[in-house]
């Protein structure tokens, strides 16, 4: 039984993340999407509403569970038997973070392996914090995040000043 995980901010969760999630619950036995909460940076959604956000956009896929974690994710891993890193590359520019990450991973825990999935190519320019931007200013994210994230993006929104 091979666990994969896919971590990630997720602040919020797109299509492409989903794109990725959708191809790799093919692949692995299980998946778990795990959550990133990081002490260093203040996000636009709290882990707990991403949690929300990713559980209600996979709730027909059986084999997917959505976590939250903070620390370092080799020991989460660990924690959960994964022997999966799966990460999204987008573009060759992606590579060499994605790389760096990788083998700073692979440096603590040998047994973990990382695989690197290409996004599909209509996803390849989107990101959260593009969503983000357009969200801000009044333009419209339909297609490009799952249905429950445009909706509350709309509400983060509407109160806040531009
Ligand atoms: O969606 P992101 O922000 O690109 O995801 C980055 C993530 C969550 C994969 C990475 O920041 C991470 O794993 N952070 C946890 C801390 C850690 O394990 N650091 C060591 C590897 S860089």
């Amino acid at each position: 039984m091979i666990v994969a995980i896919y971590p990630g901010s997720f602040d919020p969760i797109t299509n492409g993340h989903l794109d990725i999630i959708d191809r790799a619950r093919k692949i692995f036995d299980h998946l778990i999407v795990a959550v990133l909460q990081n002490p260093n940076k203040v996000p636009l959604f709290s882990a707990e509403e991403r949690k929300r956000m990713i559980e209600e956009a996979v709730a027909d896929f059986p084999n997917v569970a959505v976590e939250v974690f903070d620390g370092l994710l080799v020991h989460f891993a660990r924690s959960r038997g994964c022997r999966v890193i799966l990460r999204g590359l987008r573009a060759i520019s992606d590579y060499e973070y994605e790389t760096q990450i990788a083998l700073t991973n692979r440096k603590m825990a040998p047994e973990i392996e990382t695989i690197f999935l290409p996004t599909s190519t209509e996803y390849s320019y989107l990101n959260s914090t593009v969503v983000k931007e357009i969200a801000r200013f009044g333009g419209c994210v339909r297609g490009l995040v799952p249905p429950g994230v445009e909706r509350r993006l709309r509400e983060k929104f509407s109160s806040v000043p531009r």
